[in-house]
């Protein structure tokens, strides 16, 4: 029986690690931040409403190096304005309904005459931390976008534990990703269908995340969102599309990665393994395990650069007095997406600049000092932040794809690799690069489960207290704890 209950608590906590790390927040670089320019071109795209005066969009995304970006939403009526994480990798909109000592505002549910309780709790439990609230529905604007309103599910949150981030700006979450993921499950629609429909807009977003890269303030993120279509003042060139494979995440699929041309010529199904998905809630480029360590080994073989294996596992930072970053002596990578026709691929050219993202060291000011932003997943592959950066992406969730284009913003800021979006290619595998889940007769599999609980209950004990370990010790320290990176979302 001990044995048993051993086993089923081990249990617990292996499948919890992993599922709690799917979306996450955002340790985003600590890179210089760009300036913003104020341009006033119209928008080519459809108006949500002719009679509607729309807001310039350009630049409606802000953020902190590390902490996302964020956009402002005008809540219920009379409207209360909040700012909002944007997050592909999630399906909860989200929003602080009470006071927290981190946060300057919330949604004061009371003041909205709109405001529809329907009084279901929903809590959402993180890596680091976790939220509490309630359901219910309101008017919500996109209101760095257009005044239009829909009725959307809210959840409120009233109680929260390592969530919120003191001084970061925002008070909660836009989960832009399908039902299937939503919480506290599928049946509570996301923000993102009620808005579309209820706006009679294209089912379409897209986002030109730029980083920050201005050389003079280094304190804010800033990019753009679009609804509704295509923004054609923020990319450049063709715009090349992979298929949604399976709508809950944003899941798509790698065929291949080379290194400075080189393929890391690994089997395509553990590029994929077990999914691959786009995420703006994450910072880093996330990588299977076997993947990671093929890339790095290209990676290191490619550099002339001394690189200290801890660089490569996030624990070592590197520094070069200002502006003397080698940047041509790092090589690029490719990642190659499948096409929408699935006999061809296309190519995002990703720069040094990208896997190797600035951060702020705290102490030596004249320095400019990098963190590896390529880590390793136990969940599949992620597409998060740092790729994104590089490209103008379009979520047309409407043909069930995803764009990806040269962006205008990381266009300016190139050096030495100007990430690109090139293609088509030949792809010609019919086996497919997929992941497929593995057919299981689970009755026997729990049968050989229980019986090597048995057998293994006494050597995993010290596991167990490891991880337990590991655990409290990453509560303490965010950047380097057992499960690091993942600072919000599920
Ligand atoms: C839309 O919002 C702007 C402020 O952003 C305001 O000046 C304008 O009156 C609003 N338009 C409508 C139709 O409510
Ligand atoms: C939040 O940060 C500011 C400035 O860094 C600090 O003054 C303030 O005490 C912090 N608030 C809390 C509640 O820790
Ligand atoms: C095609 O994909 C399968 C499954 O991932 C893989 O085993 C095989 O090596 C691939 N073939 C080529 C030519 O890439």
């Amino acid at each position: 029986m001990a044995t048993l209950f051993l086993f089923i608590l081990l249990q617990l906590v292996v499948l919890q690690l992993p599922t709690v790390s799917d979306g996450e927040v955002l340790t985003i670089p600590m890179r210089k931040a760009r300036s913003v320019v104020n341009r006033s071109q119209n928008l080519n795209r459809v108006p949500l409403s002719p009679t509607t005066e729309e807001p310039s969009t350009e630049n409606n995304l802000r953020g902190k190096p590390g902490q996302g970006y964020y956009i402002e939403l005008s809540m219920g009526a009379p409207p209360q304005s909040v700012n909002v994480l944007v997050d592909t990798g999630s399906s909860n909109f989200a929003v602080a309904s009470a006071p927290h000592p981190f946060i300057a505002r919330y949604f004061n549910t009371d003041k909205s005459s709109t405001y529809i309780n329907s009084g279901i709790a929903v809590d959402v439990p993180y890596t680091q931390g976790r939220w509490d609230g309630y359901l219910g529905t309101d008017l919500v604007a996109l209101s760095a976008i257009s005044n239009v309103t829909a009725r959307v599910n809210i959840a409120s949150i009233t109680k929260s534990e390592n969530f919120f981030i003191n001084g970061s700006n925002w008070e909660g979450i836009l989960g832009l990703a399908y039902d299937e993921i939503a919480r506290p499950d599928s049946s509570l629609t996301p923000f993102f269908d009620s808005y579309a429909s209820q706006t009679a807009i294209d089912d379409i977003f897209t986002l030109q995340l730029c980083g920050s890269t201005d050389k003079v303030d280094s304190s804010e993120l800033g990019g753009t969102m679009t609804v509704g279509g295509l923004d054609d003042t923020l990319y450049s060139g063709e715009v090349f599309y992979t298929s949604i494979i399976k709508e809950w995440y944003y899941e798509i699929i790698i065929v291949d990665i080379e290194v400075d041309d080189i393929s890391l010529n690994l089997d395509c199904k553990e590029y994929n393994f077990d999914k691959t998905i786009v995420d703006s809630g994450t910072t880093n480029f996330r990588v299977p395990v076997k993947v990671f360590d093929a890339l790095v080994h290209a990676i290191d073989d490619a550099t002339p650069v001394e690189v200290s294996p801890e660089f490569y596992t996030g624990t070592e930072l590197m520094c070069w007095s200002d502006d003397t970053t080698p940047w041509e002596h790092f090589p690029s990578v490719k990642i190659s997406l499948l096409a929408e026709d699935s006999s061809q691929s296309f190519k995002l050219l990703i720069s040094p600049k990208q896997y190797m993202r600035k951060v702020d060291d705290g102490t030596s000011e004249a320095d400019d000092c990098y963190k590896f932003a390529i880590t390793t997943s136990s969940s599949g592959s992620v597409i998060g932040a740092v790729i994104m950066e590089g490209f103008y992406v379009i979520f047309d969730r409407h043909n069930k794809r995803i764009g990806f284009a040269a962006s205008t913003c990381a266009e300016r800021e190139a050096t030495y690799v100007t990430p690109q979006v090139m293609g088509p290619y030949p792809h010609n595998n019919s086996t497919g690069c997929a992941y497929e889940v593995p057919e299981s007769n689970e009755t026997t599999l729990m049968a050989v489960a229980y019986a090597m609980a048995s057998i293994c209950a006494i050597c995993m004990l010290p596991l167990l207290v490891m991880l337990f370990q590991c655990y409290r010790k990453g509560s303490k320290e965010k950047k380097y704890g057992c499960d690091s990176e993942n600072l919000v979302h599920q």
